[in-house]
């Protein structure tokens, strides 16, 4: 051989390893970088507390840079195979070497840290410079390009599957060509905004992000060799055992699998090192608050689901996993589009007699139009909001905001701030189970197979 033979670290150990790592960082940084941030100027007064000392802000920076440095080092481990081929490869009768390297592999990992990196770097800049939400909704487009130049080179996929009812009209496939494109375009809009705009009480990003990556990985893992589960104690155990997982599937597992498992170890690379950072940053910003995420976390971790959905092909299934999200957006459109007042902060109300948070309000300065009244009534049938209304004319003049937080306390009534969260989380939970259920159980039903 060329070179040493380089001892065979099996990737999903060092991903495993370089997540304690980046846990330990984070919860040590964050704290100890917070006088830094508030020196910076990039601090926060918490909107629902009596006091209002300073909280560093942004601080969803720190979790970003050991988030992306640790996913950089991790490069070389991903390709521990093509290090261990080059030791054992027979060099040709003119002594060059010829390695078979999976360039394309190469490409989906460092398009993902760029366009990561776009994100976080644009997020930032929100934080500094509050970018008002309609300039700051195209941002991600452009971090998304270099994700959708690789899809292209690989020839990606742009068919659709037809649900079986409609197959009569669409035939069993349906190309959608630049609409595809466009469609994971949005994607990354949506899963950096959505976050975003599902937040403002303490610990609700880092929690909903955190519940979003533990469901990814979940779903990653149904798509590994289970016998690469077993072999591990043998190889923790000494063994000399290739545990390597390109060493298992050989025999048995076709192309088409083998491709499925490289896509969703990929998935699992990133997320691995996201739950750790996200769960030691979700310490220090869980109730009562000492540091806020800001924009940058926001984005950061939308821009890592819409990373591995786009390269591990299953946007569909993460889309599931952002319901409540999805239903977060759709009610706030009104006030995103103009047709009901946004104020700066939609967080709900704080009365600081009894602790509680309260439905916070929107009010109309003008008499709304006749489609904002009909929008509002139909929210307020549907229990969705709390309309105050002309004791004379009955227009409305006020409305709860449009958030999910507010519809809880609409519905469940006034609760604290931790409760509220917490009912986030189990709502987000409940949301991922019915994900798999759909995803699993009720695919089968309009898709074959
Ligand atoms: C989005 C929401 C806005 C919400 C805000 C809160 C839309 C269109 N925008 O705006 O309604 O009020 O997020 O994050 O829905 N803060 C807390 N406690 C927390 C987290 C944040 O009080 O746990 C406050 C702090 O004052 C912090 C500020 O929110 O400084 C951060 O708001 P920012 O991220 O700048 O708001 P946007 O993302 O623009
Ligand atoms: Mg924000």
């Amino acid at each position: 051989p060329l070179i040493d033979p380089v001892p065979q670290v099996p990737a999903i150990y060092s991903s495993i390893g370089f997540s304690l790592f980046a846990f330990l960082i984070t919860i040590y940084l964050v704290p100890a970088l917070g006088p830094t941030f508030v020196k910076a100027n990039l601090k926060g007064r918490d909107l629902l507390k009596v006091y209002s000392d300073p909280i560093p802000e942004s601080q969803g920076l720190v979790v970003a840079c050991v988030y992306i440095l640790s996913l950089i080092l991790f490069i070389p481990f991903a390709f521990t195979r093509s290090f261990t081929q080059l030791a054992n490869a027979k060099p040709s009768p003119e002594g060059i070497t010829v390695l078979e390297f999976p360039h394309h592999q190469l490409a989906v990992y460092l398009s993902s840290i760029i366009s990561l990196l776009i994100a976080s770097f644009l997020g930032f800049l929100d934080d500094v410079f509050d970018i008002r939400w309609r300039h700051k909704l195209p941002i991600p487009i452009i971090a998304s390009i270099p994700l959708l130049m690789v899809y292209f080179a690989e020839h990606g996929n742009t068919n659709i599957v037809v649900p079986i009812p409609f197959r009569g009209l669409f035939g069993t496939l349906v190309n959608l060509g630049p609409l595809y494109y466009l469609y994971m375009i949005m994607l990354s809009t949506f899963s950096t905004n959505s976050i975003n705009i599902l937040a403002g009480i303490n610990g609700s990003e880092a929690s909903q992000a955190l519940i979003i990556a533990l469901s990814v990985i979940v779903n990653d893992l149904l798509y590994l060799p289970w016998a690469v589960w077993f072999r591990i104690p043998v190889h923790l155990l000494g063994s000399k055992a290739d545990i390597e997982f390109g060493g298992l599937w050989g025999a048995g597992m076709s192309k088409g699998s083998q491709v499925l498992v490289e896509r969703h170890l990929f998935s699992l690379y990133f997320m691995l090192p996201l739950v750790a950072v996200l769960t030691a940053f979700l310490y220090h910003n869980w109730y009562p608050a000492r540091v806020f995420p800001g924009d940058t976390l926001c984005y950061l971790a939308g821009m890592a689901f819409a990373v591995v959905g786009i390269q591990a092909h299953f946007s569909k299934t993460l889309l599931l996993f952002f319901m409540p999200q999805i239903f977060n957006f759709v009610l706030s459109v009104p006030q995103l589009f103009g047709l009901v007042p946004c104020p700066r902060h939609r967080v709900p109300r704080f009365d600081p007699e009894t602790n509680l948070l309260h439905p916070s309000k929107a009010q109309f300065l003008k008499p709304p139009s006749k489609l904002s009244t009909l929008v509002l009534r139909i929210f307020s049938i549907l229990g969705l909001v709390d309309l105050t209304t002309h004791p004379n004319n009955g227009s409305i003049l006020e409305t709860s905001n449009l958030t999910l937080f507010n519809v809880f306390l609409v519905r469940f009534g006034p609760m604290k701030e931790e409760r509220l969260n917490q009912l986030l989380m189990c709502t987000q939970v409940a949301g991922s189970v019915v994900a798999f259920v759909v995803r699993y159980g009720l695919a089968g039903l309009v898709y074959d197979g």
